[in-house]
Parts: structure tokens; C-alpha cells; sequence
């Protein structure tokens, strides 16, 4: 998709920013990325005066769509408070009683910026309370930006061949041991080899950065008794399943409980924040109270703290879960319907408002597998529905999300998007 101004803007990008953009999925969108004016509901309106039906929702935190009205009163009314204060606010209290409540309810949170942030303090945490030094990550799984989960990683990562980046020394590298998703023999295998050197395994409960992959049955259950047997703490990383699956996250969903939680994306409902979740013996090891270093100027930043909990509020009346499921579910149908009338070979993963298309024969149950779907198709099919104005992630290795704000009228326009897509792949 095309368009003046969005060229003359990327233009100017490539000269001030490395690949021409501040996260590199942004650049996956060819020839240039559109540039965005305004959003409200499921819609993003770009500067060259395109509507596009959004499904990219900035990659998981827009639960309630674009500008949902409470969140946008709650934001305002901060505003008018003033924004940062480098104290606490009443908001922090309020906010940490209701996620504590659905995730560890004698527990406690440390609120950072990302869920870079979180895991890296989750990680720290893990090694600080343990002594231990080894962490357990699987292949493909992506905990955001920081050394020691740069290893094995996904999302735009694996999307721009960096699954080991450049800049983590070997020394860091060799202490993030890389397991196989669905696979828990090579877990146990890790953890034989490295007894009583293991300090956490780290996953996502359901990947959302290798396209989405589900756990089979009795994947974190087995994590769970296999983390507790070796005396090693469970992190899930919830960065994107957390009020996502349910306001539990994935722990509700799986009925299964970490011994960290990580968090992030829709606790902030669309503002930069990361959260830490654990129980109180484990975080108190956090400064002030313990030795485990951690500190933001931002930490629960109160225009994050407001936008939080508003969006809360509204995920527990349960319609927008009703509505982006019911969305989700349609699109899913569609994407079924078209890709198997017109002969493609393809799987499609799927969980509540979360959802992939992989061009691949059998399925899709690790990494490796998404790996090996046919991501120029997947391309292709990203250009095509682009051309209809409506948007997917531009990556395979990224998650379709749907949100409350996903109409009957939005999917409808995406319904016939998605048949009119196909009918021009199977022509070219
Ligand atoms: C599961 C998971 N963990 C952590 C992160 C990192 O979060 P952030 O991009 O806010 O740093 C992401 C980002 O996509 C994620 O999907």
C-alpha cells in the first residue's frame, strides 16, 4: 500500500533511524510502512487518508481496540493532575490490588516499563533468590530485548535472522540453556545436565511470537511439577496472555500457577508498562526490602497506572472478551473457508482472541515448524489483505489479535477481504 506523505516520511525515517523505524517489525511492511494519523476502535486512519481494519492492535496491549472512551477519560483526568511526580500515587495501590487479585492474591508486583524490563527482572530476581545461575528458555519464544533471553529467540528476532543477536557475549549466552517447546523430555534433559544450577525456566504459556503455538496437553503442567521437583522457579512470561486468554491470563485459561509472573502490554491499556508478580517471599528479595536490584524513574508511571486500570474495569464486565472471541472466531472460519476452497496447504493455531495462519503441511506444534511454513506466502497474503485496507502483523512469526472494538461490521469488511485475498494469491 502506497501513499504520498507515508513515502516522503520514510524517507526522512531512513536518515534518522537505523532500518528507518524505533522496532524493526515496523519496517516489515513494504515498500515503506504506512504512517499512522489517528486510531478509534478497530480502525487506524494513516496520513494519506486510508481506513484500515487493525488486527496488528500494536501487537497485543489494545485489549479494548483504539481510544476506547474510558480509558481516553481516565488518561485525560491524569493529565490533568499532572503526569509524573517521582512518588507513589493512590493509582499504583489500586492498580496492584486489582492485578494481584486474578494473578497472586497474597503476592506483590514491581510495576516497570516494558516486558523487556519485566522479564529481565524476573530473570535477576530468579538468580537472586536461588543463587543459581542457568535459565531454561525455549527456542523460538521471544521475553523482549535484554542478553540473556537474545538467545533462541522469536518475533522479529527469528523474523530478521538475529535468534542469537550480535553484542550478547558468550559468556552470557552459554547461561540461557535453550529447550524445545512441547517437549518436556528436554527439559528434564537440562535440568539432569545442570543440577542445582538451574535458577528459572522461562516460557510463554502460549507462543505469540513464532506465530501462536499452543501448549499440548500437559505441557505446563509438566513444567510446573518438573520446575517445583528440581527446586527451580516457574516464570511465565504472560507479556501477552495475561488478561488476554482471560483476566487470569493463561494461568486461569490452563489452570496452572507460575512462581513469577511477568506482565505487560494490556495492564497498561495501550501505555508503556511491565509488571513483576510473585509471591511475597520471592519479591521481597526486590530493593528496598532485599538485595535484587531493580529501579525505574518511570515505574508505575501514572498516565500508565490510569490508562491500567481503566482498561481493567472494563475486561471485567467480560464483553470485550465476548466480542473479540466471537470476532477471532469468524475470522478464524474465514481464513478456513478460503484457504481450503482455493487449495493452499495450511494450519491455523488458535486461542480465544489470538490467532495464526501458517502455510505449511501438518501442523504447527514447535518453533521449528512455523519456520518452515511458507513465510513468502504468508507475505504475500499480509500485502494482499493490505490492499483491501485491512491489517496483519507484515511478520509470520507475529499473532492476528482481535479486540472489544472488532464490530460485526469490521469483520464482515475482513471476511470478504480475506476471500477476496485468497482468490488473487491462488491467480499469481
Ligand atoms: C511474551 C513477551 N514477553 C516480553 C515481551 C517484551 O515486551 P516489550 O516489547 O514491552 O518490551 C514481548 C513483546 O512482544 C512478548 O511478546
Amino acid at each position: 500500500m502506497e501513499g504520498e506523505k507515508s513515502r516522503e516520511l520514510w524517507e526522512k525515517a531512513l536518515t534518522l533511524f537505523p532500518g528507518g523505524v524505533n522496532s524493526p517489525v515496523r519496517a516489515a511492511v513494504k515498500p515503506y510502512p504506512f504512517y499512522v494519523k489517528s486510531g478509534e476502535g478497530p480502525y487506524l486512519y494513516t496520513v494519506d487518508g486510508e481506513r484500515l481494519v487493525d488486527y496488528v492492535m500494536a501487537y497485543g496491549p489494545l485489549m479494548l481496540g483504539h481510544k476506547h472512551p474510558k480509558v481516553l477519560e481516565a488518561v485525560r483526568e491524569q493529565l490533568e493532575r499532572g503526569w509524573l511526580y517521582g512518588t507513589p500515587t493512590e493509582l499504583e495501590v489500586r492498580l496492584a490490588e486489582k492485578i494481584l487479585k486474578y494473578y497472586h492474591p497474597d503476592g506483590m508486583i514491581r510495576f516497570v516499563n516494558s516486558g523487556t524490563e519485566a522479564t529481565m527482572t524476573a530473570i535477576r530476581l530468579a538468580r537472586g533468590v536461588t543463587g543459581k545461575k542457568y535459565v531454561i528458555k525455549f527456542d523460538g519464544c521471544y521475553h523482549g530485548a535484554h542478553d540473556s533471553v537474545l538467545v533462541g529467540a522469536g518475533s522479529a528476532a527469528a523474523e530478521y535472522g538475529v535468534p542469537m543477536s550480535k553484542g550478547v557475549p558468550e559468556e552470557v549466552a552459554k547461561l540461557t540453556l535453550i529447550a524445545r517447546y512441547n517437549d518436556l523430555d528436554s527439559v528434564e534433559k537440562l535440568l539432569r545436565k545442570h543440577k542445582e544450577e538451574v535458577a528459572a525456566i522461562i516460557v510463554e504459556p502460549v507462543i505469540g511470537n513464532a506465530g501462536v503455538i499452543l501448549p499440548e496437553k500437559g505441557l505446563l503442567h509438566g513444567l510446573r511439577k518438573l520446575a517445583s521437583e528440581h527446586n527451580v522457579i516457574l516464570i511465565l512470561d504472560e507479556v501477552i496472555t495475561g488478561f488476554r486468554l482471560a483476566l487470569g491470563g493463561a494461568q486461569e485459561y490452563y489452570g496452572v500457577k507460575a512462581d513469577i509472573t511477568t506482565l505487560g502490554k494490556i495492564i497498561g491499556g495501550g501505555f508503556p508498562i511491565g509488571a513483576v508478580v510473585a509471591d511475597k517471599k520471592v519479591m521481597e528479595h526486590l530493593t528496598p526490602s532485599g538485595k535484587v536490584f531493580n529501579a525505574g524513574t518511570f515505574n508505575a508511571h501514572p498516565v500508565s497506572m490510569a490508562a491500567g486500570l481503566a482498561t481493567i474495569e472494563v475486561l471485567e464486565t467480560g464483553e470485550p472478551y465476548r466480542v473479540a472471541r466471537e470476532a477471532a472466531k469468524k475470522i478464524v472460519e474465514a481464513l478456513d473457508e478460503a484457504a481450503s476452497r482455493h487449495g493452499f496447504d495450511y494450519t491455523i493455531n488458535h486461542v480465544e482472541s489470538m490467532f495464526q495462519i501458517f502455510f505449511v503441511k501438518g501442523e504447527v506444534v514447535r518453533p521449528e515448524d512455523a519456520r518452515k511454513s511458507d513465510r513468502k506466502l504468508y507475505t504475500r497474503l499480509h500485502e494482499e489483505l493490505l490492499r483491501d485496507k485491512v491489517f496483519i502483523a507484515p511478520s509470520q512469526m507475529e499473532a492476528w489479535f482481535t479486540s472489544g472494538a472488532h464490530t460485526i461490521e469490521a469483520v464482515d469488511e475482513t471476511v470478504q477481504a480475506i476471500e477476496e485475498a485468497f482468490k488473487r494469491l491462488r491467480e499469481q
